[in-house]
């Protein structure tokens, strides 16, 4: 069999497509369907980059996207699509209810997107300027500067930052099924397009590159408080938090703290109060509040339940109890603002109700 579950419906249709039309970016003689290679541009499942990283001269990744002599008339830079999302749909499929855009929709009933980073949409950037209003981009998308994947996205992998867990599962190909824990860069850039500064970490500091208005400290508008390289913790920037190192509770049911990932895991979006020592001058980072949707902190105050803890078992939402249901932040989301919890669900997390 050819077509493993990893290629989806839609990619099934382009295809077939590509034995009418000779331009697409892997080789379309017959064996018309693409070969795990083809795609992965490697041994399928061994690098979480595929083919968008660990080039050598004895690999042959550059032709999954460029194609040197008979790229599409419409395309840019020989790839083989008119604009940056049509290449990166190619493979991560945007239609099919499998990747991070156009899950939602893809649901049966289809399920309502509430936030989103819309691509080829818009330029403008809510809580963009550091006063605290919206700020217009410069991006990389259609009409030249709406937002598009390779804004936060390096297609080579280079520049990126440092490895971290994340929560999707990718396919029940993988040799750890859905279990399978994902450590990379997701080819984030180190300095998203329109961002002033290089950051190393995935964290508060790489979405305030685009949101700068949204940080605390330093004279910025007034939010609330964000740990981030203006607003450092006692210890400074080397005890200060990211995606991969905050305070989490420890495990269910209980309040005691622990320092690790936020990725994988309930554990990291309530905060026992009182604040244990780990917690102690540190404040919360962006995803801990802007998150993909889940339920945590509604059966004990700060505390993640033995019912609240992170569940995964299909792909791409296709079980509706699943905590998360959705691995789609911060493409799309079920929440107003990609918000974790909604009204004070989303305040009790942390803080116990004033008297
Ligand atoms: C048409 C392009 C394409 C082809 C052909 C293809 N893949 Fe994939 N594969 C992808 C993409 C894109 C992803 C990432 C999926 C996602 O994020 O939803 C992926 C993900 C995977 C993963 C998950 C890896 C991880 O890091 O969790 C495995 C395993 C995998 N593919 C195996 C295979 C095997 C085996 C074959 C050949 C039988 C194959 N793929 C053929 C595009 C392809
Ligand atoms: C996953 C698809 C993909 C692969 C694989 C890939 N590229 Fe690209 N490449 C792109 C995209 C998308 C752009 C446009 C980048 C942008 O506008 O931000 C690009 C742009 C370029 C450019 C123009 C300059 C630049 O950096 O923007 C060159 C040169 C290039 N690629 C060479 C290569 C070479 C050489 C390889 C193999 C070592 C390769 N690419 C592999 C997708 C890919
Ligand atoms: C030729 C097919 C192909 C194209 C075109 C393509 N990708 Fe990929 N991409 C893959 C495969 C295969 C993987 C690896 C999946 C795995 O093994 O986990 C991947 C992985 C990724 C990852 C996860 C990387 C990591 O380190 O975990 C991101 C993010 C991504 N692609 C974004 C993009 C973007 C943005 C574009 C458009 C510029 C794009 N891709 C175009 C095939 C493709
Ligand atoms: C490359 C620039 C860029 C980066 C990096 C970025 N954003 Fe955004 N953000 C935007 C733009 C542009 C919009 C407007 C999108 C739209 O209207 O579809 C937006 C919208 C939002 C919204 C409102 C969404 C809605 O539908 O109401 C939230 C919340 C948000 N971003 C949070 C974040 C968080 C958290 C991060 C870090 C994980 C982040 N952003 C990283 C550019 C960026
Ligand atoms: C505003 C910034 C932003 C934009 C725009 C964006 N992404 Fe992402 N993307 C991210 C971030 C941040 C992550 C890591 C999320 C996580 O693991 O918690 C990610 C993760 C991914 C992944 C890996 C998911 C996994 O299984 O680990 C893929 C694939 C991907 N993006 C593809 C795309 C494609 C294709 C587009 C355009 C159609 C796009 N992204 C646009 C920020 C962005
Ligand atoms: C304590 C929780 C919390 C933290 C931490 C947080 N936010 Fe928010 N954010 C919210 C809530 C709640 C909203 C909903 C609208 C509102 O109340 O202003 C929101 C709204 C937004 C919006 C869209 C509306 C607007 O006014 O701009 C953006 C963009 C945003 N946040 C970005 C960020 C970024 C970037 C960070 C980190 C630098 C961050 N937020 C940290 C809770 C938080
Ligand atoms: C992920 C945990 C978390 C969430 C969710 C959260 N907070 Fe906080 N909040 C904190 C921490 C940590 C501080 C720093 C002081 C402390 O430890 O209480 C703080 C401080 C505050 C302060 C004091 C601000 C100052 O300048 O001293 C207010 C007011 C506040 N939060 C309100 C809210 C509201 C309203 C919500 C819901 C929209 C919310 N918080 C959600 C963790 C959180």
């Amino acid at each position: 069999m050819f077509l493993k579950r990893c290629m989806p419906i839609a990619l099934i249709a382009i295809v077939m497509v590509a034995i009418v039309s000779p331009a697409h970016a892997y080789d379309e003689i017959p064996p018309v369907n693409p070969d795990c290679i083809d795609c992965h541009g490697t041994a399928a499942g061994t690098e979480p980059a595929g083919p968008h990283g660990g080039y050598l001269t004895t690999t042959n990744k550059c032709v999954t996207c460029h194609t040197v002599h008979r790229a599409p008339a419409g395309g840019t830079i020989l790839l083989p699509a008119a604009t940056i999302k049509g290449t990166c749909d190619f493979c991560h499929d945007g239609t099919g209810g499998k990747g991070v855009y156009g899950v939602l929709a893809a649901k049966i009933p289809a399920v309502t997107v509430a936030a989103a980073h819309r691509i080829d949409t818009t330029n403008v950037v809510p809580g963009g300027s550091s006063g605290g209003g919206s700020a217009t981009g410069d991006f990389s998308g259609i009409t030249t500067d709406y937002l598009t994947c390779s804004d936060c996205h390096s297609p080579h992998g280079a520049n990126v930052v440092a490895a971290f867990t994340g929560d999707r599962a990718r396919s029940t190909d993988d040799a750890g099924g859905l279990g399978n824990v994902v450590v990379s860069s997701r080819l984030l850039r180190k300095r998203p397009v329109t961002a002033t500064g290089d950051v190393t970490v995935y964290g508060s500091d790489w979405c305030a590159g685009c949101h700068k208005g949204r940080l605390s400290g330093s004279g910025m508008a007034s939010n609330h408080p964000v740990e981030s390289s203006v607003n450092l913790p006692p210890g400074g920037a080397a005890s200060m938090h990211y995606y991969q190192y905050v305070a989490k509770v420890t495990t269910a049911d209980v309040s005691t703290t622990t320092k690790g990932t936020l990725g994988k895991s309930n554990y990291g979006y309530v905060m026992p109060d009182p604040r244990t020592a780990d917690q102690t001058g540190h404040d919360p980072i962006c995803q801990q509040c802007h998150e993909d949707a889940r339920s945590v902190g509604n059966v004990h105050p700060q505390q993640v339940d033995s019912t609240e803890v992170f569940t995964l078992t299909a792909l791409d939402g296709a079980v509706t109890g699943d905590n998360p249901r959705f691995q789609t932040f911060p493409h799309e989301s079920p929440n107003t603002f990609f918000l974790v919890e909604l009204n004070d669900s989303l305040c009790l997390n942390c803080h116990a109700p004033p008297p």
